[in-house]
């Protein structure tokens, strides 16, 4: 049995979701409210309309189906409900400002506790509403990178392991033909979209030992990368030509001797031993191509992401949590490396996969289809790993996540692959 985090029992979720709301409200506290209140981005929301989102789903799953009581503010749920408030809209409606969002969150967290302390909540239920604040943290987090706000500084901030260096995001191990499964014990917690777990045998490939380093990258570019043909898809190249990218998103690079990469804390030094961050997936494929590899396949990626002793995020073994508040040099962690060798699987940055966003053969909704079943076959590309943004908790290795090919505000990266003769 492996130490992923199980389930949180009926005794230990009032204490996770304590620690996790203290995090929530650190984080959210290093900004004003007049940050909070408006729409940063055109594709995220409001950061306050993510607070109350929050407190609207603890209500609903927790207090209302979970423990039978009445919605706290029924007349909230619309607004804050997902899909009938597409981010679109989200900066110009009415909505609860950041003292009423924070009072609002306080009031459902009552509730819950009180609903926890009159009955067993179903522990699957419970272990969802935490899971979900954690992911909205990492929302949190990428709306604060494209705001730039100066002096942004969470309270909580702690160094990143040095460098160890040496690493290029270019060499590769081995994984040996065989059986592997794919998919999530069922044991413990699990998304739908993770189930049901199967047997798959695969060729022989090899994967990055870690992710692509910005020094990889300034090479790339200076080779001219971004506007070479041959390695971008037409999707790819239909983007990058329309967008006139040139560039990760927040390089600056207009003093070729003091390259800059912007950061939600302030802009730094592009390190050559950190790895390539805020990659689209059309980047990230034409960078594959241009060294003559590819991506991995989400199926690749997960029989790569194997560990006897359990998933590094449990051990100290990746850069996880929000910790650093930024990504750690390539191969920082080497305790965490995978019983393959790769090192930086979980954590650091989410490692773009070729594959397509669906449902694993005998898909089942659960419990709820607007979670997973609605972005299936809709052109998302599935990410694996986690970033230093994510959660622990979240950050197994049959997690996945998904989005479009021409994102970038998602902390992602590039792990290389390439196929083995033998
Ligand atoms: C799994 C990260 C794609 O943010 O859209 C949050 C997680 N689901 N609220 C998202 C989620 C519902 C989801 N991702
Ligand atoms: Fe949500």
């Amino acid at each position: 049995m492996t130490a992923t985090p199980a389930s949180a029992g009926a005794s230990a979720l009032p204490d996770l979701l304590k620690s996790t709301r203290e995090r929530t409200l650190q984080l959210t506290a290093a900004i004003s409210d007049q940050d909070l209140e408006r729409q940063i981005d055109p594709i995220m929301s409001p950061l306050v309309w993510d607070m109350a989102h929050i407190a609207a789903y603890e209500d609903l799953w927790l207090v209302h189906r979970g423990g039978g009581q009445p919605l706290l503010r029924p007349d909230l749920a619309a607004l804050y409900d997902a899909f009938e408030t597409p981010r679109a809209v989200r900066g110009e409606i009415e909505q609860l400002n950041a003292a009423e969002a924070r009072e609002y969150l306080a009031a459902v967290r009552e509730r819950a506790i009180d609903v926890g302390a009159q009955q067993a909540v179903d522990a699957e239920i419970g272990e969802m509403v935490l899971r979900h604040e954690l992911q909205h943290r990492e929302t949190i987090c990428q709306t604060l990178a494209l705001a730039q706000l100066p002096g942004f500084e969470p309270s909580f901030r702690e160094p990143i392991p040095a460098a160890t260096g040496g690493h290029s995001g270019l060499e590769f191990v081995e994984i040996e033909s065989g059986e592997f499964t794919l998919g999530a014990s069922g044991d413990q917690f699990a998304y739908d979209n993770e189930l049901p777990r199967r047997l798959l045998s695969g060729e022989s490939f090899a994967i990055g030992r870690t992710p692509v380093t910005n020094g990889s990258w300034l090479e790339f570019i200076a080779e001219g990368g971004y506007g070479e043909r041959q390695w971008w898809s037409d999707d790819g190249w239909a983007w990058v030509t329309a967008e006139a990218i040139t560039a990760p998103l927040y390089w600056d690079l207009s003093d070729r001797a003091q390259p800059v990469e912007r950061t939600s804390c302030g802009p730094r030094q592009i390190e050559p031993d950190r790895p390539a961050a805020h990659i689209s997936f059309y980047e990230a494929e034409a960078f594959a191509k241009s060294r003559g590899a590819r991506l991995p396949t989400e199926a690749e990626w997960e029989a790569a992401a194997q560990w006897r002793r359990g998933s590094p995020s449990d051990f100290g073994g990746a850069n996880v949590g929000q910790v650093s508040f930024d990504t750690s040099p390539v191969g920082a962690y080497p305790a965490g490396a995978a019983d393959c060798g790769a090192l930086d699987l979980i954590g650091n940055l989410w490692e773009w996969t070729t594959s397509e966003f669906d449902g694993y053969p005998g898909f089942k909704p659960h419990p709820y289809p607007e979670y997973s079943q609605v972005f299936f076959r809709q052109g998302y590309r599935v990410l694996r790993g986690g970033s230093w943004a994510t959660d622990g908790r979240v950050a197994s290795p049959s997690f996945r996540n998904w989005d479009l090919p021409q994102r970038r505000q998602i902390f992602s990266g590039v792990r290389l692959a390439r196929d083995v003769q033998r």
